[in-house]
């Protein structure tokens, strides 16, 4: 599949040296994906640094700093749960702590059709290895027209408060870091741990106790277990733009958001550009 603005297809972007994703059935191959997976379950996350390769890096960065012009911008509370506060409960309850998110996001449907961002996200080879270092048989692509491959857009005062992912996994790819700020912090598979309630607690009060930070790194493919480690993204400042695409996955066939969550990120529930077989 070929991108006819740049030449660049999706095998020449990714450093496949370094990173033999191309055939997981191979030796090196299957070697390199099981010793990511390994990393995965140890430490919740698989980060590859230098995953794409300069000249590509240069083009995706231009290409999303384009299309960001286009991003909804959402600005929201949430407790670290994404659940609704419950008010039977004492207002002490960390459930009940409210932390703020203001970010913004460039729908799928906004990527033009020879996007580099689209040709990558549509290549086989990297939803199957991904599939592979979270143990999937059954691994998909996304169906959502608007959420399939988003771009999430910091600006000047952006941020994600710290919270757990309803989903199990996210896949990112950094590609834009601020001039200050906007730092991935996270707390390692806490999640139903015996003392997750306090653990969270201490987190949100402030305490730095157990919180690693993620640097980043332009280039970086990161598979990380959201629905298990407690994250967040820290205030963003100054004027370049924060731009992290987030490519989504499902082990179902035809996975599609809720209207709730596209009225939530994209500001709309319906696509632009209606695409056979999908509304
Ligand atoms: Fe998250």
């Amino acid at each position: 599949m070929k991108a006819p603005n740049t030449g660049i297809e999706p095998a020449d972007m990714v450093d496949l040296l370094r990173y033999p994703i191309e055939d997981t059935t191979s030796t090196d191959g299957a070697a390199f994906a099981n010793s990511c997976r390994q990393r995965y379950l140890q430490s919740g996350l698989c980060a590859l640094p230098d995953f794409i390769k300069p000249p590509a890096l240069d083009a995706l960065r231009v290409e999303a700093n384009r299309e960001s012009d286009k991003a909804f911008f959402c600005n929201s509370t949430h407790n670290a749960y994404l659940t609704q506060d419950d008010q039977h409960l004492p207002s002490d309850d960390i459930a009940r702590h409210q932390e703020s998110t203001v970010v913004g996001s460039v729908a799928f449907d906004d990527l033009r059709d020879d996007a580099l961002l689209r040709q990558l996200y549509l290549w086989d080879p990297l939803k199957d290895f991904v599939g592979h270092v979270l143990g999937k048989s059954s691994f998909y692509r996304f169906a959502d027209p608007l959420g399939a491959c988003s771009i999430n857009v910091f600006v000047d005062g952006g941020k994600h408060g710290w919270h757990f992912d309803e989903s199990e996994f996210t896949v990112t790819l950094m590609l834009q870091q601020p001039r200050h700020g906007g730092s991935f912090e996270y707390v390692p598979r806490i999640r139903g741990h015996p003392d997750e309630k306090q653990m969270v607690t201490g987190v949100l009060g402030g305490d730095r106790h157990h919180v690693l930070e993620l640097p980043f790194s332009p280039g970086t493919l990161l598979i990380f277990g959201g629905a298990q480690t407690l994250h967040r993204v820290t205030l963003v400042t100054g004027d370049i733009k924060r731009l992290v695409p987030v490519l989504a996955y499902s082990e179902q066939t035809d996975q599609k958001n809720s209207d709730a969550v596209r009225s939530l990120f994209w500001g709309r529930t319906k696509s632009v550009r209606p695409q056979p077989g999908h509304d």
